[in-house]
């Protein structure tokens, strides 16, 4: 073996040790793992966490979070947080008006390149199906959240992740997907989902529930108070609810990581889109100005709460 080779072989040893030292104090990596006689023995192997991010190939039976992974990591994604200076800098532009995202991709808006870059709407598309996917693992702790509906409309619901898995735990539920129309003009209709191409802003269908997963922390307040009003004149008085699934930020008891975790998704979302991740004095205020009587928080699986909101 010439000393060039000899060479190249201990970087490549140092740096796979750095990396797994690395690696390992973020838990993404364990020093001991269960061998084929049942030994704890010494080796590399992963984690509940890391597991997560093996591809399941499509296979929707398995979770996994690598699709959401990158496209968080989308260089069109990334490439937007280089326009924050610019963004700062802008004059006379309220911050809904113009995004770094918009600044990074000549103006046009995280929605409308989502719906006009297949690459990247395919795989956004993809990453909010596996997100949603999570949900199958603990929906079962939260039926009686949905027990005694018989009608629900997710808003913004994508390709109908949330609603394959309510109708699966609750066969006689009748589910909506109301959605712009790139992202389910081709999706076929089934006796119990249904998918409406429309605009939120404009019209929500009557239900017994409105969902709201993962979209009120991409809109701004004003944006997110009327969304909300529609929802209540959408749902009954009596019996009816909106359950919103999305971050809350609880900065007292927020453990350092899960904190830290729900902070990089603020900036993330200050990046692409004029909303924010708010804490529960922020949702208390949004939901009670758009006319609700009480609400219900409860954390849901990863970062997520489920908030139940009753007029
Ligand atoms: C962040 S995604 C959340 C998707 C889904 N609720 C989930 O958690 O998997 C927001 C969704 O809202 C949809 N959307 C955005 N603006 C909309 C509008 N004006 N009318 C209807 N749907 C809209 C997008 O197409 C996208 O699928």
């Amino acid at each position: 073996m010439n000393l060039q080779y000899k060479k190249q072989g201990f970087c490549r040893c140092v740096l796979e040790l750095r990396r797994q030292k690395c690696l390992l104090s973020v838990n993404f990596t364990t020093k001991k793992v269960i061998s084929q006689n049942e030994e704890e023995v010494d080796a590399y192997g992963l984690t509940p966490s890391s597991r997560l991010l093996l591809t399941n190939n499509g296979n929707k039976e398995v979770l996994s979070l690598s699709p959401y992974v990158l496209a968080v990591l989308h260089p069109a994604t990334v490439t937007s947080f280089h326009f924050i200076g610019s963004w700062f800098q802008q004059k006379d532009a309220t911050p809904s008006q113009a995004m770094p995202f918009q600044l990074a991709h000549h103006g046009m808006s995280f929605y409308d390149y989502w719906g006009n870059i297949t690459e990247y709407g395919d795989l956004l598309n993809d990453a909010m199906a596996n997100d949603s996917g999570m949900l199958k693992a603990v929906i079962k702790d939260f039926k009686p959240v949905f027990e005694g509906l018989t009608s629900l409309v997710d808003v913004g619901g994508n390709t109908g992740a949330v609603c394959k898995i309510l109708i699966e735990a609750f066969p006689h539920l009748k589910c909506s997907v109301l959605e712009l129309s790139h992202v389910v003009a081709d999706l076929p209709n089934t006796e119990n989902l249904k998918f409406i191409e429309g605009d939120l802003f404009q019209a929500i269908p009557q239900a017994d529930a409105i969902l709201l997963k993962s979209l009120l922390r991409g809109c701004s307040d004003d944006e997110s108070l009327t969304i909300l009003k529609k929802c209540r004149e959408s749902i009954p008085c009596n019996g009816g609810k909106v359950v919103i699934i999305d971050i809350v930020i609880d900065s007292t008891k927020d453990e350092h990581e899960v904190l830290e975790a729900k902070l990089s998704f603020d900036l993330l979302i200050m990046v692409c889109l004029p909303g924010r991740e708010r804490s529960q004095k922020d949702w208390e205020k949004l939901v009670l100005k758009a006319g609700f009587t009480r609400y219900k928080i409860t954390p849901i699986f990863g970062l997520k709460s489920l908030i139940e909101v009753f007029p």
